[in-house]
C-alpha cells in the first residue's frame, strides 16, 4: 500500500492529455461479451477498474489483450460460470455483468457489487429491468442469481434516471426477443458511448442520450473496433485543479459540451475559461466569488465532481453552498477537508462551505471523488506536506494522476505505506 505525499502551493501550468472515460470503460468492457468475435476498445484509461475487468473476463474465459490504451476482448470461448465473489467485489461496476451474462447466456449469478460504496447503492432499478424483461432474479446470501428461459421485451419505467439500470437494460435488452422501451432513462454522455458500441456489435438502439430509450432485440452480436469518449470527470478534476491553484492548464482531449456544467459555474466564479474544439484552458485568478451548487443527473452538474469542487469553493471569498441532488450523503471528504482547516458544515444534502487558506494534514481518502478533493485541496497548501492514505480509491479512476501532475508543475510523490499507518 502505498500513500500520496503533496507539497503544494504552486501554480500548475501546462498541457494535460485527458484518456478515455472510466464510467464508459467499465460498461463497454462487459459489453463485449455479447459478441461473438473479438472487440477492440482504444482510448482506454489506465486505472485499476479496468484491470480488475480484465481479470474478471479472462476468469470467465475470455482472451483479454491490454496494450497501452487499447483493449481486445475475444469473448468466443466464454463460459457462464458464477462469480459470487472473487474480483467482482472490488468493483461497483462489475453489476454491468448482470445484464450482459444475462444477455448471452439467460443467466448470471454475481455476487454484491464493491467499490466505491460511500453510501448505500441499490440497484433495485436493474433488477425491476430484469424481472421486466422475464428474468427471475434471488438474493442468495449477498449473491444474486439471474436467469430467464427466453428474454423478452417490454416497457420499463425507471423511477429514477440510473446510469447502471439503463446501461444493464440496454446490455441484456439488445438480445431479448422483441422491442424493450426504457422511460426515464439516464442520459449521461457514457450511455451514449454504450450504444455506440452496442449499435456497431449489431445491436438496434435508438434514443440513447434522451429519456426515452428504444431497443429492438438482435439474434446474434459481432465484434468491432471502437474509441472510449474522453473521461469528463478526470478533465473537470483538472479545470478544478487548475482554478485551486491559481494555474493555467489546458486539458486536451476532451468533449467542452460534457463539461458545460462546471464551466459555466468557474465562470460564475471569476475563472477564465477558453474553449476549443477538443480542449479547454482555464486560467486561475488571485480571488474567486462564492457561488452554490447544485449536483444534478446530466447535463446538471456532476455529482462525481461535487467533492472536488467542494474544495475549490474552500478557495472562493464568502460563503458557498453545494447541493448534491443525486447521492444525500456523500460529503465523507468534508471531515478530512476539516483537518487540513476547511470551514465546511453539512446540513443534510448540502455542505456550506466558507472560503479560507487551508494547512497541510495526514488524512485519508474514503472512496475516489472523495481522494480528488484531497489532492486539490494539498495542492492548494503552501506550507508542509500533506500525506494522503487510500490511495487505491484515487488509483481505480485517475489515469497516471502523479506524473500528469508533475507534469504541470507539482510536487508530488507517492511512498510506501509502513504497517502502523
Ligand atoms: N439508484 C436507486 N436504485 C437503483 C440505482 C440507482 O435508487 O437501482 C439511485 C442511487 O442510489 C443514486 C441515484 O439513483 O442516488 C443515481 O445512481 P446511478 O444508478 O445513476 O449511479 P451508478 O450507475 O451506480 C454511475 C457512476 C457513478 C456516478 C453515478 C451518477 C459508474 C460505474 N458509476 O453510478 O460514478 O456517481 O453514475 O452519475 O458509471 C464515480 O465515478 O466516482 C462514480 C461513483
Amino acid at each position: 500500500m502505498e500513500k500520496l505525499m503533496i507539497c503544494g502551493g504552486r501554480p500548475l501550468r501546462g498541457t494535460v492529455q485527458i484518456s478515455g472515460a472510466k464510467n464508459s470503460a467499465v460498461a463497454l468492457i462487459p459489453a463485449a461479451i455479447l459478441a461473438e468475435t473479438e472487440v477492440v476498445l482504444d482510448n482506454l484509461p489506465l486505472i485499476s477498474d479496468v484491470a480488475t475487468y480484465a481479470e474478471i473476463l479472462e476468469g470467465l474465459g475470455a482472451t483479454v489483450t491490454l496494450a497501452g490504451s487499447q483493449i481486445r476482448v475475444d469473448p468466443s470461448q466464454l463460459k457462464s460460470i458464477p462469480m459470487p465473489n472473487g474480483p467482482v467485489k472490488k468493483l461497483r461496476a462489475s453489476y454491468y455483468l448482470m445484464g450482459a451474462m444475462l444477455g448471452r447466456f439467460g443467466e448470471a449469478t454475481i455476487g454484491m457489487p464493491g467499490g466505491c460504496n460511500f453510501e448505500p447503492r441499490p440497484i433495485d432499478q436493474h433488477i425491476k429491468g430484469f424481472e421486466a424483461l422475464g428474468a427471475t432474479v434471488t438474493n442468495d446470501h449477498g449473491s444474486i442469481h439471474i436467469y430467464a428461459k427466453e428474454l423478452r421485451g417490454a416497457k420499463i419505467y425507471l423511477d429514477v434516471a440510473s446510469v447502471g439500470a439503463t446501461i444493464n437494460i440496454m446490455l441484456a435488452a439488445s438480445r431479448a426477443k422483441g422491442s424493450t422501451i426504457i422511460e426515464n432513462a439516464a442520459k449521461e454522455p457514457e450511455i451514449i458511448d454504450v450504444a455506440t458500441l452496442l449499435n456497431a456489435m449489431g445491436a438496434k438502439i435508438k434514443g440513447a442520450g434522451t429519456e426515452t430509450i428504444r431497443i429492438e432485440g438482435v439474434d446474434r452480436m459481432r465484434g468491432c473496433r471502437h474509441s472510449i469518449i474522453p473521461d469528463r470527470i478526470q478533465a473537470g478534476t483538472y479545470m478544478i485543479i487548475a482554478a485551486a491553484t491559481r494555474g493555467d492548464v489546458l486539458i486536451d482531449n476532451v468533449i467542452p459540451k460534457h463539461l458545460e456544467a462546471l464551466t459555466a459555474k468557474l465562470q460564475e466564479m471569476g475563472v477564465q475559461i477558453e474553449e476549443m474544439d477538443e480542449s479547454i484552458r482555464v486560467i486561475g485568478q488571485p480571488e474567486y466569488t462564492s457561488v452554490d451548487v447544485k449536483a444534478l443527473v446530466y447535463p446538471g452538474f456532476a455529482t462525481d465532481l461535487q467533492s472536488p469542487m467542494t474544495t475549490l469553493l474552500t478557495q472562493a471569498k464568502g460563503v458557498s453552498i453545494m447541493s448534491d441532488y443525486v447521492y444525500s450523503n456523500r460529503f465523507k471528504n468534508v471531515p478530512e477537508l476539516l483537518r487540513m482547516g476547511a470551514k465546511i458544515r453539512v446540513e443534510g444534502r448540502s455542505a456550506i462551505i466558507e472560503g479560507t487558506k487551508l494547512n497541510a494534514a495526514k488524512v485519508k481518502a474514503t472512496d475516489l471523488r472523495a481522494g480528488a478533493s484531497l489532492v486539490i485541496a494539498a495542492l492548494t497548501v503552501d506550507d508542509g506536506i500533506t500525506e494522503i492514505t487510500g490511495v487505491e480509491y484515487i488509483d481505480r479512476g485517475y489515469d497516471n494522476l502523479v506524473q500528469n501532475l508533475r507534469d504541470l508543475g507539482a510536487d508530488v510523490w507517492r511512498e510506501t505505506l509502513v504497517a502502523a499507518e
